[in-house]
């Protein structure tokens, strides 16, 4: 399952890179012109679904655009075809395909391909994760003031701004500073290989996290909700960071001393 993964995600990752300039309708999925997708999000997650249904017909498949599979209860596809969608109709090379697999609920293993940088993350539960080929490890980073992090913003975040402004100029106060990519996989990885200290996000979908939250977890770090405590692809908060900062990091997401 993994080298399918990993197939398809340098598959999929070619075919953004080479249609970026090549893109013809863009639509609004929220009506407010933030939340857009084209015909080439789509092409990569069929490309992504055929390889997956053709070697495992029965398997479910959750994916961003809609695709389906079987309905094989013990596994399930996890999929974003483009991770990173404003970035790429504007050109930003911030942009990747991320694809997480379940056994009966919980997450095994994690794909992660940039195409732009030509990075590919892997991690399978209990192996470790790997940065092409070569293991990775989260930063030994233990105070935030010497942290670099990073975040996003939810679509919505004008109309529903749930904390998250309050919360990203805490960080922006007590980190080194506070980056943001525009792709929660990416966020994610950059974690898992210590580029970043510890990311933060509310409201993302499972097939943002899903596949990022193995290779964090697997290159020694640490994933929960902001108390702290367990979260799945479902939870509607998510914190990963190093481990070590965690606590360090649960306060500030939940101080009210601004
Ligand atoms: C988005 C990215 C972004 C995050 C958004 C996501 P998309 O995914 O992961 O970093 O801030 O909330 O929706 O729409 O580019 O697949
Ligand atoms: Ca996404
Ligand atoms: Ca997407």
């Amino acid at each position: 399952m993994i080298d399918l993964a990993i197939g398809a995600a340098r598959e999929a990752g070619m075919f953004l890179l080479e249609h970026i300039d090549k893109v013809q309708h863009i639509q609004q999925k929220d009506g407010e012109g933030r939340n857009l997708v084209s015909e080439i999000d789509r092409g990569s997650e069929e490309m992504i679904i055929r390889r997956v249904r053709e070697r495992f017909p029965d398997h479910s498949i959750m994916a961003e655009e809609g695709g389906t599979g079987g309905n094989n209860p013990e596994y399930r596809w996890i999929i974003d075809p483009l991770d990173g969608t404003t970035n790429y109709l504007h050109g930003i090379p911030i942009y990747c395909v991320t694809i997480g697999i379940e056994k009966n609920g919980s997450l095994i293993g994690g794909v992660v391909y940039d195409p732009n940088q030509d990075e590919l993350f892997v991690a399978e539960q209990g192996r470790g994760a790997t940065l092409n080929g070569t293991p990775i490890r989260v930063s030994d980073t233990d105070v935030l003031s010497d942290s670099v992090l990073v975040t996003g913003f939810p679509y919505d975040v004008a109309t529903n701004p749930d904390r998250a402004i309050e919360r990203f100029i805490r960080f922006l106060k007590k980190s080194r500073g506070v980056r943001r990519l525009g792709s929660a996989a990416l966020d994610l990885c950059w974690v898992g290989m210590g580029r970043f200290d510890g990311f933060w996000e509310v409201n993302l979908h499972p097939w943002d996290i899903a596949g990022g939250i193995v290779i964090v977890t697997e290159a020694g770090g640490s994933v929960t909700d902001f108390r702290g405590t367990g979260a799945g692809v479902d939870g509607k908060q998510i914190l990963a960071s190093n481990g070590v900062l965690h606590h360090q990091m649960v306060a500030t997401l939940n101080s009210e001393d601004d």
